[in-house]
């Protein structure tokens, strides 16, 4: 059978990532998917950096809308960020007829519900593994490992960057800036890194972890958000005093009020004991603790952002994609998007 054909737009970090994942790993991963998986044009804002990456393999152009019209491509891979031009693009690709995989947490928490429906409409996946803690496979333990379950909560460290800002402050006694560049030069943080550092970016990943885990619609402006940027390194060192240490988290959980069942959708720092599992998770790590009825507690640990982490999210998805489009390739079961329910979406 025929490779099946890929369009990067992107390649960034984690594009450049994706390119040589799937090289490396090619044989592994056309055993797993059934066929070979071959990226056959890459959209690129620097043509040499990705001429550079790619190694004369692929087509590179600079217009993106050339990839998501192109009949040489069935699959989209959305590595752009941002959120008006990758909506744009990944509707048009839907359009098309297109599947897409896309990293994009912001596109998804502001835009997921609009590209649900049109995927669904169209009969087509968008998988989007990568866009929540990187390389942990988070999305695929709640959509598929935890089906059987009645998800109670989420709680998570789920933005590297200001995981990593909180351990070296401790840890080094290093300044919130210099660590922030550190992170920066990592390739952890966001193009703007206000998103980490007041967690925006963790509520765009708790929205989507919500939806998946409750049925619901995204909501992302229904979240309490709060991030770190009004910590000191006082608080730090007082909580460990205490025997705690502060943590971002992301928690999504199942409460009522008044008698109305709802969902609890919050992003703040937060004080956990010690002893705690995740309290000791350290650096760019992200953790995620699920609480659900028939399995009790699961936890979720692993590389959170990066560009080899956030690849292999990336090429689960393009592995899962190949092998339904495949099997099926109409796709009749978009079972790839969350299926709503008809629980009520206020936020406690
Ligand atoms: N800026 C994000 C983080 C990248 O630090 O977790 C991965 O989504």
């Amino acid at each position: 059978m025929k490779p099946i054909k890929v369009g990067l737009l992107g390649i960034g970090t984690v594009g450049a990532g994706t390119f040589n994942v799937l090289q490396r790993n090619q044989e592994d991963i056309r055993r797993r998917a059934g066929r070979g998986i071959e990226i056959t044009m890459v959209a690129a804002r620097n043509i040499e950096r990705a001429a550079r990456v790619t190694n004369g393999a692929c087509q590179i152009v600079d217009d993106p809308f050339l990839v998501v019209d192109s009949p040489d491509v069935d699959i989209v891979v959305e590595l752009i960020g941002g959120y008006d031009l990758p909506r744009e693009l990944v509707l048009r690709a839907i359009a098309n007829g297109k599947h897409v995989v896309t990293a994009n947490k912001a596109l998804l928490a502001l835009h997921g519900n609009e590209i649900f429906a049109a995927a669904q409409d169209k009969g087509v996946m968008v998988a989007f593994e990568a866009a929540v803690a990187g390389g942990v496979p988070i999305i695929k333990a709640l959509r598929e490992g935890l089906t059987a379950n009645r998800i109670e909560s989420v709680a998570g460290i789920i933005n590297g960057t200001t995981n990593f800002i909180l351990s070296e402050m401790r840890d080094k006694g290093l300044g919130f800036a210099e660590v922030l560049k550190k992170a920066q030069e990592l390739g952890y943080a966001e193009a703007d890194p206000t998103f980490d550092i007041e967690g925006v970016d963790a509520a765009h990943k708790l929205m989507i972890m919500s939806a998946i885990a409750f049925g619901i619609p995204v909501q992302f402006d229904k979240a309490y958000v709060e991030g770190i940027s009004a910590l000191q390194a006082d608080d730090i060192r007082y909580a460990e005093e205490l025997g705690y240490r502060i943590k971002l988290l992301g928690i999504t959980r199942r409460s009522t009020v008044d008698g109305v069942e709802g969902i609890e959708l919050r992003v703040h720092p937060t004080l956990i004991p010690t002893s705690r599992l995740i309290a000791n998770v350290e650096g760019a790590m992200n953790a995620v603790l699920v609480e659900a009825d028939a399995v009790g507690s699961t936890l979720y640990y692993g590389k959170g952002a990066g560009s080899e982490p956030t690849a292999s999210a990336v090429i689960a998805d393009l592995v899962d994609v190949t092998r339904l489009a495949t099997v099926d390739p109409y796709c009749r079961v978009p079972h790839l998007a969350f299926q709503p329910n008809e629980m009520t979406d206020v936020s406690i």
